[in-house]
């Protein structure tokens, strides 16, 4: 399966810092084919990151944030045809700050996901464990029931090709504290087996990315795991550099 490597750039840059980053890493990237490059601006500087992947073959842009609906009095929010048409090709749902800081749920994080399958978005979904349900011994039950409550309503038109999983350990989130070696191989092949229960064998050809504390040094030993399919970067995917050095890893 062709690697993923994703850029989450939350609150971070204007749109000329946007442009500067993206255009660096075209020259940096776009000859590496092997690798599906997802860059996650702010909804301000989709176009100039759209604009600087444009004619490439392996690089593309994603919303960070979508609201489930056409349009209408939804203050503050945005549509997937905005995004398409602000450039995006691919949307995040489900991302644990958006969990825990805007108190999304596990039913919004669903309407979100299907909603923007529905209209031609591609879909990286965030999925992951807090400590505390770690150490309860939580993991199973928590990742089933987001993947479940996410997929549940159109598994069907679901693909290797529309749809990827990120996997992200809450507490391994811009900590610094990566998750093991063993720790990720078993998440992931947890991921893995619930992918297939819910898809049946679609399960097998979905992409299933690690994030967490992703950085150049520990990218290629997290990305040669069994059932790792790629990567979703933050705090070391501002810099176009320390990216490019991730995704060729
Ligand atoms: P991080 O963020 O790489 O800074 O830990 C990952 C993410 O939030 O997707």
């Amino acid at each position: 399966m062709e690697k993923i490597v994703a850029a989450n750039w939350k609150m971070f840059k204007t749109r000329e810092e946007a442009r500067k980053t993206a255009m660096k890493l075209r020259d940096l990237l776009s000859r590496s084919v092997e690798r599906r490059v997802l860059v996650f601006p702010p909804f301000t500087a989709l176009p100039e990151v759209a604009q600087a992947f444009a004619g490439t073959v392996n690089m593309a842009a994603g919303g960070q944030n979508v609201y489930p609906a056409q349009e209408g009095a939804f203050t503050g929010e945005i549509s997937p045809s905005m995004l398409r048409d602000a450039g995006a090709l691919w949307v995040l749902t489900g991302h644990s700050e958006r969990r825990q800081i805007m108190g999304e749920s596990l039913d919004f994080v669903g309407r979100k996901t299907t909603f923007s399958l529905g209209q031609g978005l591609h879909v990286l979904l965030c999925i992951g464990e807090s400590l505390v349900e770690r150490d309860g011994g939580q993991l199973e039950r928590v990742l089933s029931e987001q993947l479940r409550s996410a997929l549940g309503d159109l598994p069907c038109t679901v693909n290797g090709n529309n749809f990827a999983i990120a996997y992200e350990p809450v507490w391994a989130i811009g900590t610094g504290k990566v998750a093991t070696l063993p720790e990720i191989l078993e998440a992931h092949a947890l991921v893995r087996s619930l992918l297939l229960d819910i898809l049946a064998e679609t399960g097998r050809d979905i992409a299933i990315l690690y994030g967490g504390s992703v950085k150049p040094d520990n990218a290629s030993a997290i990305m040669a795991l069994d059932n790792v399919d790629g990567l979703l970067v933050g705090g070391a995917s501002l810099q176009a550099e320390s990216f490019a050095r991730i995704v060729t890893a």
